[in-house]
């Protein structure tokens, strides 16, 4: 099999560097491509690294190494900056890089990532709250974390996808008693979501005037616990109108789940739980016989487990689901997609797992910001509710009209077609291109555009490729045999882009960052169009020219694809 430049560049550095007497591990060489290509095309930092722990001057630690590296596969090898080792690589490993590449991409990024042993993630995803519309925040982890999936996936992980549906919980009593007292049900058949939030807030209304309600929410939801006939089937019916709903926007956004154990599914889990935390003396005793974990710091309110009522609460089923993931499972990761609202409580639920020692899974809390919409119209919604099919809907209309501007060469069905996944796409794009860990911007604008970083014009760059590789008449099989002539600068750069295609995947998946790959794209792209507007790939000068374009063309392909793939994005065949 053959090995990846990147790979032997960092093989060749870690050799010349233990002859030049210094010692190192091959995980702290790193190699990344530089800003400007004048200054080579890949660069390591490593003599930096040597020389915070030796106390050698940086740009010496370089020269030493370089005098020891053998230099078979480079054009040039200099020092640059303050002490950076920059490379030129001979033309020749661009072309077998690629026809590697071309050959089998999933040999090809085989190495890289996973590695030999199998891990296994459980992902928490999605997880709206039945009887109420889904939120924008359960759009947002819905979308990051099927990436994120995806992006395991391709790194040779197992993955199983759960949707922690929120199912239980005392405010089914109330809603039982609200639609007993004042639902219709003819009405709540016809249009269910919105009728049951009416009904849930109609409750609240009445039980400020009124607290006495409460305690026949309450009552309700203890019969339902335990197995009211009435209580059950109210409430399995419930569920199955909102898992309609829920459906109907999944469906649209092309999103699975492998298991969907809601917060219900607990409900005859959690007495393990409580009886062991309790033998354990981790969960004490709190006020008037509530069931609470102290915690760590002082200054934080303890965990309540179990209520003075003997009500459990979110996180008892939150405890039984790790115990239960743990036990189905046994996952190296668990991960939870989940709003940066609820960091403190993901804090806490990790504190007393892992107190109670449920698990040797590591427990990440993948968090996200806030969803905020340059359209004043959206932002000033009542009640901050968005409905999603509504903005959905919005989406393929807009992609419609901006596919009809653009004047594209399809018939009406295929710019039906094109709108709906370019506008799916644009909303995934714009959710997964921008940084997790801070509010996330909508803007109508910016996402359905044939410029700059949006799904259309990525879109485009690809669609437009593959058609030049479907003119040639080549397949890939010819291709892969194919040989890069002497690249000028725009492609050299595309190749550059490629072999980075490897690291960026491992940073997604290190980093729970889908917008890794959206940034990679981006840059691929253009890389692509610069190349592409500059040079002709079909009528180069020669046929070896023509040849080694279309090689370089079918990685770029190969490598969008791939990327889409794995932020859950379609891509058209044509445009
Ligand atoms: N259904 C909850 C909500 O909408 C989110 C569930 C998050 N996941 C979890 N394991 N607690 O707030």
């Amino acid at each position: 099999m053959s090995k990846k430049n990147l790979i032997i560049i960092q093989d060749v550095l870690l050799k010349a560097i233990k002859k030049a007497g210094f010692d190192v591990k091959i995980g702290d060489i790193h190699i990344d491509k530089t800003k400007m290509i004048e200054h080579g095309h890949f660069a390591s930092n490593v003599a930096m690294f040597l020389a915070g722990k030796t106390g050698k001057r940086p740009r010496e630690v370089a020269e030493k190494v370089i005098e020891s590296l053998d230099q078979s596969i480079f054009e040039k090898v200099t020092v640059a900056g303050p002490g950076f080792i920059n490379f030129w690589l001979e033309q020749k490993c661009y072309t077998t890089e690629c026809q590697f590449l071309a050959d089998d991409l999933n040999d090809y990024l085989y190495g890289s990532l996973g590695g030999p042993s199998k891990k296994t993630m459980v992902i928490d995803t999605s997880h709206p709250n039945v009887a109420k519309p889904m939120g924008v925040h359960h759009l947002l982890s819905t979308i990051i974390g099927d990436s994120i999936k995806k992006i395991y996936k391709r790194a040779g992980y197992e993955v199983i996808n759960d949707n922690y549906l929120g199912d239980w919980g005392t405010q089914f009593g109330k809603l039982i008693y609200a639609i007993r007292t004042w639902g219709v049900m003819s009405a709540i058949e016809k249009n269910p979501i919105p009728e049951l939030l009416n009904l849930y807030v109609k409750f609240h209304d009445e039980a400020e005037k009124d607290p006495g309600l409460d305690d026949f929410g309450r009552l309700e939801f203890k019969k339902l616990e335990e197995g009211d006939r009435e209580n059950r089937k109210l409430w399995k019916f419930i569920v199955e109108k909102s898992m309609d709903e829920f459906n109907r926007i999944y469906k649209r956004l092309n999103v699975e789940f492998d298991v969907i154990n809601g917060e219900s599914f607990y409900e005859d889990k959690m007495p393990a739980i409580l009886k062991y935390g309790r033998d354990e003396k981790i969960f004490v005793d709190g006020e008037k016989g509530a069931w609470i974990v102290m915690p760590k710091d002082p200054n934080d309110p303890p965990a309540v487990i179990k209520k003075a009522d003997g009500a459990t609460l979110y996180i008892t089923r939150d405890l039984a689901r790790i115990q239960y993931w743990e036990k189905t499972w046994s996952p190296d990761l668990m991960v939870n997609v989940v709003d940066v609202a609820q960091e403190f409580y993901f804090n806490q639920l990790f504190d007393v797992a892992d107190r109670l020692k449920l698990t040797g899974a590591q427990n990440v809390h993948v968090k996200f910001g806030r969803m905020q919409f340059k359209d004043a119209r959206m932002s000033t919604r009542k009640g901050n509710i968005i409905l999603l099919e509504e903005l959905l809907d919005e989406a393929e209309e807009r992609a419609y009209k901006l596919a009809q501007e653009k004047g594209l060469n399809l018939s009406d069905d295929e710019v039906k077609e094109l709108s709906r996944i370019m506008g799916i796409g644009a909303v995934k794009y714009n959710i997964l291109s921008q940084s997790r860990t801070t509010n996330i911007t909508f803007d109508w604008d910016r996402m359905l555009t044939f410029e700059g970083n949006s799904v259309p014009y990525l879109m485009y760059t690809v669609t437009r490729a593959k058609s030049v590789l479907h003119k040639s008449g080549f397949d890939m099989k010819d291709i892969s045999r194919f040989d890069l002539e002497a690249a000028t600068e725009a492609e050299t750069k595309i190749l550059i882009q490629l072999m980075m295609y490897p690291d960026t995947l491992n940073r997604a998946a290190e980093e729970f960052k889908p917008n890794h790959i959206a940034n990679y794209l981006y840059q691929l792209s253009q890389e692509f169009n610069t190349f592409y507007n500059g040079n002709p790939i079909l009528k180069a000068e020669s046929e070896d020219l023509k040849k080694s374009r279309l090689l370089m063309t079918a990685c770029v392909i190969r490598i969008m694809d791939d990327g889409f793939s794995l932020l859950g994005i379609s891509v058209p065949d044509r445009m």
